[in-house]
C-alpha cells in the first residue's frame, strides 16, 4: 500500500514530534488528542521546532510543512488514514481502549503501530481483530532531533506490516533496529534502569541532582544528565516504564521511592515545569 496520509492519536510531547516528522516526509497528517488546547499546544510546538530547524537551513519551507498537519479532537476522524500512530499516554488500559476504538474505525487494511516504551505489542494486538497489522513503532524524544525508531514485532505481526512501518520510518528519515517484543525494548531496557539508578543516588545522598548530571554528563560523556533526561522524558512516563519492568523481571527492576513520590507530587518533570529541575 502507498502511503499518503498517517494520523497520530496523543499530542503530547512524542505525538507532537512524530506528527511533525511525517509533515517532513511530505504525508499528510491528523493529529488527534481528547482537548483543543493540548491540540493547540502540540500545534504551537511544532511551529517552533520547524522554525528553528529551518533557521538552520535543516528544513525548507516550514508553512508549507506546517499545513500538511492538522488537528481533530475526534478519534473517528482518523477513518481516513492510511496508518496510524498511537502516542497515547503510557497506559496499558488506556491504550487496550485506544487500541480497540481505532481498529473499530479503520479501514481493515490499515497498520495500526504503537509508540509505547514498554507495553507488549502482542497484548496489544491481541485486543484487535487486526493482530497481524499491529506493531511497535518507538520513536525517540526529542522525536525532531534523533534518529531512531525501534521496530517491535508482536507474535503476529505479519512480514508485510513489518515492511511497511520500516519503509514508512526511512522515509520519515530514520534509521530503524528491530527488537523483540520484551519490556522495554532493547533502548529502555538499558537506558531506564540507568536513569533509575541515578535517582537512587540522588535519594541516598550520594551527590546532588547537578553532580549526578555534571558527573554523567563529563565522566560517560552523555548528552545530557540521567535526570534531566528523566525530566525530558516525564516522569510519569520513566514510572510506568518502570512498573513494567518490575512485574516482568522482578526486583532488580523495583522504582526508586523518590521517583514515586514526585510523580505523586505532580513533578513530572518539563511538561509540569518542576521534576528534578525547575524549569520556567
Ligand atoms: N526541534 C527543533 N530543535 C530542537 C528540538 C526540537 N524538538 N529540541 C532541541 N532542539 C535544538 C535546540 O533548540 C538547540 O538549538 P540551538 O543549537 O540553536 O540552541 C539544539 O537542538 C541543541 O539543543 P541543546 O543545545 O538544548 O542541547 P543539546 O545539544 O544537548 O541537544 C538533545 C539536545 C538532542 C536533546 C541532546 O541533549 C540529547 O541527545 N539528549 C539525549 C536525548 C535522549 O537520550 N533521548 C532518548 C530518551 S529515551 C526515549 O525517547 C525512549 C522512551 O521511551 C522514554
Ligand atoms: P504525554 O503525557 O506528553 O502525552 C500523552 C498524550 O496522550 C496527552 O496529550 C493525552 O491527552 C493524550 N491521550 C491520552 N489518552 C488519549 C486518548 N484516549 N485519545 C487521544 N489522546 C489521548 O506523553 P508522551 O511523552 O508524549 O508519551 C506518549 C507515548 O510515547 C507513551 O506511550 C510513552 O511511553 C511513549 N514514549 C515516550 C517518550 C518520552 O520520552 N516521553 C519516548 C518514547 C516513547
Amino acid at each position: 500500500m502507498d502511503i499518503k496520509s498517517i494520523g497520530v492519536i496523543g499530542a503530547g510531547q512524542m505525538g507532537a514530534g512524530i506528527a511533525q516528522a511525517g509533515a517532513q516526509a511530505g504525508l499528510n497528517v491528523l493529529l488527534v488528542d481528547v482537548k483543543e488546547e493540548i491540540l493547540l499546544r502540540a500545534f504551537k510546538g511544532i511551529e517552533k521546532s520547524l522554525a528553528k530547524l529551518a533557521e538552520k537551513g535543516k528544513v525548507q519551507n516550514p508553512q508549507g510543512i506546517l499545513q500538511k498537519v492538522r488537528t481533530s479532537n475526534r478519534t473517528g476522524d482518523l477513518a481516513s488514514c492510511d496508518f496510524v500512530i498511537e502516542a497515547a499516554t503510557e497506559n496499558e488500559p488506556l491504550k487496550f481502549g485506544v487500541f480497540e476504538e481505532l481498529d473499530r474505525i479503520c479501514r481493515p487494511e490499515v497498520c495500526l503501530a504503537s509508540n509505547t516504551s514498554s507495553i507488549s505489542i502482542t497484548r496489544i494486538a491481541g485486543k484487535t481483530k487486526r493482530p497481524d497489522r499491529v506493531i511497535g513503532m518507538h520513536f525517540m524524544n526529542p522525536v525532531p532531533m534523533m534518529e531512531l525508531v525501534e521496530i517491535i514485532r508482536g507474535l503476529q505481526t505479519s512480514d508485510e506490516t513489518y515492511r511497511l512501518t520500516k519503509a514508512l520510518a526511512e522515509k520519515m528519515g530514520k534509521v530503524t533496529v528491530l527488537s523483540k517484543d520484551s519490556a522495554g525494548f532493547i533502548v529502555n531496557r538499558i537506558l531506564v534502569p540507568m536513569i533509575n539508578e541515578a535517582i537512587c543516588a540522588l535519594y541516598q545522598g550520594i551527590g546532588t541532582a547537578e553532580e549526578i548530571d555534571t558527573a554523567m554528563k563529563l565522566g560517560a560523556h552523555q548528552p545530557m544528565g540521567p535526570l534531566a533526561l528523566a525530566d525530558l522524558v516525564g516522569l510519569d512516563t520513566v514510572l510506568s516504564v518502570l512498573e513494567v519492568f518490575h512485574a516482568s523481571f522482578g526486583d532488580k527492576f523495583k522504582p526508586c521511592p523518590l521517583l514515586k513520590q514526585y510523580v505523586d507530587a505532580g513533578w513530572m518533570g518539563r511538561k509540569t515545569g518542576r521534576g528534578f529541575y525547575k524549569y520556567s
